[in-house]
C-alpha cells in the first residue's frame, strides 16, 4: 500500500465543482490582485475566527513581517520566538530589523515554555511570538501575564492552527495580533501562495492594510512606507470556497489523530502527540517522537517506512538556534535541550483529512514490525 504524506488532490476532486466556478468567475472578472472575492473572504475568516480584522496577505511570512511591522518593531528590538518552529516565524523579526530570542519548547506540547520566557526578557524585548506548533495552542494565559507585566506585545504565529482552540476559543484573536499561512499544504491552503494577518485593534489593521498596499489607502498617496503584500483574487475565491469545510476536514484530522493514539498507545518506542487540557488540537502535523536508539533509530524508522511506501516527514531536524543563518546570534548546541530532542527523534507522520483508516492501520503495523520483529 502507498500512503503519501499529504495527499491535496483527493481534496480537490472533492471540490472540483465549487472551486473551478470560482476560480473562472475571477478569471471572467479579471479580478486578479484583492477584490471582492479577497474582502469576502477576509470577512468570512474573521467572522469564523472570532475576531475584528482579518486582512489577507500574499504568505504567512509576509503575515510575520507585516504584522511585526505594523507594531513598530525596529532595528535594536528584541523580539522573543520559540527554538523549534518553521523558520519563517523568525524572519518576521529579522526582516524588521530585530533581533530574535530563542526560547525552549514544552515537553509535552511542543511550544514555547512560558516559564523559560521571562530569563530571556530584557529592556529590549518589545514581543513574543508564540507559535501554535503542528496545530495546538500555546499555552496563552501566562504568556499573556508575562507580556502585560513587561509591556511587550504578545503575536501568535497560527501558520499551523486554523480552527485551533485555546480554552474553548478559536486563536487567531487571542493576543495582540496574528499571522496565518494558506501555504496549499496548510490546514486551510490556498492554491499558491497566501496568508493573513488578525487583530482586534482598529488602528493596527488600518496600519497592516496600508503597509500591504505600499503604505496607501488611497492609490498613489503613500502616506507611510510600505510593501506589496497583498492577496491574490483566486486565492481568495479559493480560499472562500475551501473556508466552508474546514469544520469537516478539521474533525477528519482528529478522527485521524485518534485512531493514530488508540494504535499506538502501547507501544513503549515511542512518545504519541499529547493535546493539552487547554487546547482543541487541530493536528496539522502528527509528530511522534523515538524514544529509544536516539536519531539514528529515527532515521532508520523513515528509511524503512519509505522502504514500505509511507511517506514521512520531519519537522524540524534543525532547531532555529543551530541554523547557520543564525550562527552570529552564538547559540550552542545544548542550549535547548527539548528543541534538540525533538529534531533528532520527532517524526512526522502521514496526516490529512482523508486518510482513511485502512491507511493509518498499515502505517501503525509497518510502525510496530519494525521496533518488534
Ligand atoms: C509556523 C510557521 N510560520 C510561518 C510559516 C510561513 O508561511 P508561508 O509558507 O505561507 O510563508 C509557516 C509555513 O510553513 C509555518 O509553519
Amino acid at each position: 500500500m502507498q500512503v503519501p504524506f499529504l495527499d491535496l488532490k483527493i481534496q480537490y476532486k472533492s471540490i472540483k465543482n465549487e472551486i473551478d466556478p470560482a476560480i473562472q468567475n475571477i478569471l471572467d472578472n479579471t479580478a486578479f490582485v484583492l477584490g471582492k472575492a479577497v474582502s469576502d473572504f477576509e470577512a468570512a475568516f474573521a467572522k469564523e475566527h472570532g475576531v475584528k480584522h482579518c486582512i489577507g496577505v500574499s504568505s504567512g511570512t509576509d503575515g510575520n513581517h507585516l504584522a511585526l511591522w505594523a507594531l513598530g518593531i525596529q532595528p535594536g528590538d528584541e523580539i522573543i520566538i520559540p527554538a523549534d518552529t518553521f523558520i519563517a516565524t523568525a524572519w518576521g523579526a529579522t526582516l524588521c530589523g530585530a533581533k530574535p530570542v530563542f526560547v525552549d519548547c514544552e515537553s509535552d506540547s511542543y511550544n514555547i515554555d512560558p516559564k523559560k520566557v521571562e530569563v530571556a526578557i530584557t529592556k529590549k524585548t518589545k514581543a513574543i511570538v508564540a507559535v501554535h506548533l503542528y496545530g495546538q495552542s500555546a499555552d496563552l494565559d501566562p504568556l499573556r501575564e508575562i507580556a502585560k507585566k513587561h509591556k511587550i506585545y504578545l503575536v501568535e504565529d497560527c501558520a499551523q492552527a486554523h480552527f485551533a482552540e485555546y480554552k474553548s476559543k478559536r486563536v487567531g484573536g487571542l493576543s495582540d495580533m496574528a499571522s496565518f499561512s494558506f501555504y496549499p499544504g496548510k490546514n486551510l491552503g490556498a492554491y499558491g501562495e497566501g496568508g493573513a494577518v488578525t487583530t482586534n485593534d482598529d488602528e493596527v489593521a488600518k496600519k497592516v492594510k496600508m503597509i500591504r498596499d505600499h503604505g496607501a489607502i488611497q492609490k498613489y498617496n503613500h502616506e507611510m512606507l510600505g510593501h506589496n503584500y497583498r492577496m491574490e483574487g483566486i486565492q481568495g475565491a479559493v480560499l472562500g470556497v475551501k473556508l466552508k469545510h474546514l469544520d469537516k476536514w478539521t474533525e477528519g484530522r482528529r478522527r485521524a489523530a485518534k485512531k493514530y493514539n488508540d494504535l499506538l498507545k502501547d507501544l513503549p518506542f515511542i512518545k504519541l502527540p499529547k493535546e493539552m487540557n487547554y487546547a482543541k488540537h487541530v493536528y496539522h502535523l502528527f509528530v511522534i517522537q523515538v524514544n529509544v536508539g536516539g536519531s539514528k533509530q529515527r532515521d532508520d524508522l523513515v528509511k524503512y517506512l519509505n522502504d514500505n511506501g509511507i511517506s514521512t516527514g520531519l519537522h524540524y531536524p534543525i532547531p532555529l538556534h543551530l541554523q547557520p543563518c543564525f550562527k552570529d546570534l552564538g547559540y550552542n548546541k545544548g542550549d535547548f535541550p527539548v528543541a534538540e530532542k525533538l529534531a533528532e527523534c520527532g517524526l512526522s507522520l502521514p496526516m490529512f483529512p482523508e486518510l482513511s483508516d485502512e491507511q493509518i492501520v498499515y502505517v501503525c503495523d509497518s510502525i510496530k514490525k519494525f521496533f518488534i520483529a
